[in-house]
């Protein structure tokens, strides 16, 4: 029995999920939620050794199939030790990208064959999914100038893509939150920090009941 939520945040580069999943977490706690703010790759100490092994160096590191297996590793690593077990004790899990940033990033992205990217999932995390996924949509050039001015580096290597690889990225996200809109909200995420933080608050509140 999971009794606690499980809530995602997606989107490009620099559509500012970071600095909205930790106002998010600010927001629930003062619901008197128990709030676990984690993200991916990463989350455990496992997890977080593969994320140094997917992000950094050559950009050819790693075939497409390699990099889904390795992502998802870490992503079983995560669900099994920290958000099940939080969600077990009542906990809402608020996560900085989930199993939607490997069908964008990997399925749509580097075109790796969607059908790979769906069974992995299903081999190794089964029929969990979140409750709620909050996809932050912004058009291409906003974003990448937004990722490059908040961070100040060019280092990552999911960050120098091309530009078609970001259009099909964000291709990617709305196709699977228009595929799922029970569990997809689509939010538009241009606007000032308090504005997405606003739009974020009324589709939990309005979808998860929180009051
Ligand atoms: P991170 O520095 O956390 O970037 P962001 O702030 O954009 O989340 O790096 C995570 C990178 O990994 C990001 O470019 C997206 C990519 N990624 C995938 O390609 N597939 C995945 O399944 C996940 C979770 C992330």
């Amino acid at each position: 029995m999971l009794a606690g939520r499980f809530i995602t945040l997606e989107g490009g580069e620099g559509c500012g999920k970071s600095t909205q999943s930790r106002l998010l977490a600010e927001w629930l706690r003062t619901k008197h939620i128990d709030v676990v703010q984690t993200r991916e790759p990463g989350g455990t100490p496992g997890a977080e050794a593969i994320r140094a092994l997917l992000l950094q160096g050559e950009a050819q590191k790693w075939d497409g199939v390699t990099e889904v297996l390795l992502f998802t590793a870490a992503r079983r690593d995560h669900v099994e030790k920290v958000i099940k077990p939080a969600m077990a004790r009542g906990a809402w899990v608020v996560c900085d990208r989930f199993a939607d940033s490997t069908m964008a990033y990997q399925g749509y992205g580097h075109r790796l064959d969607r059908h790979i990217v769906t069974t992995l999932y299903t081999t190794a995390i089964g029929g969990f999914a979140p409750d709620l996924t909050l996809v932050l949509d912004i058009d291409v050039a906003t974003g990448l100038d937004r990722a490059r001015r908040v961070t100040g580096r060019d280092q990552d290597r999911f960050e120098n893509m091309d530009m078609g690889f970001h259009e099909r990225l964000r291709e990617g996200f709305l196709t699977i939150a228009k595929a799922e809109p029970e569990r997809c909200a689509v939010v538009d995420a241009r606007g000032a920090v308090d504005e997405v933080q606003a739009q974020l608050r009324k589709t939990i509140s309005e979808r998860l009941q929180v009051r």
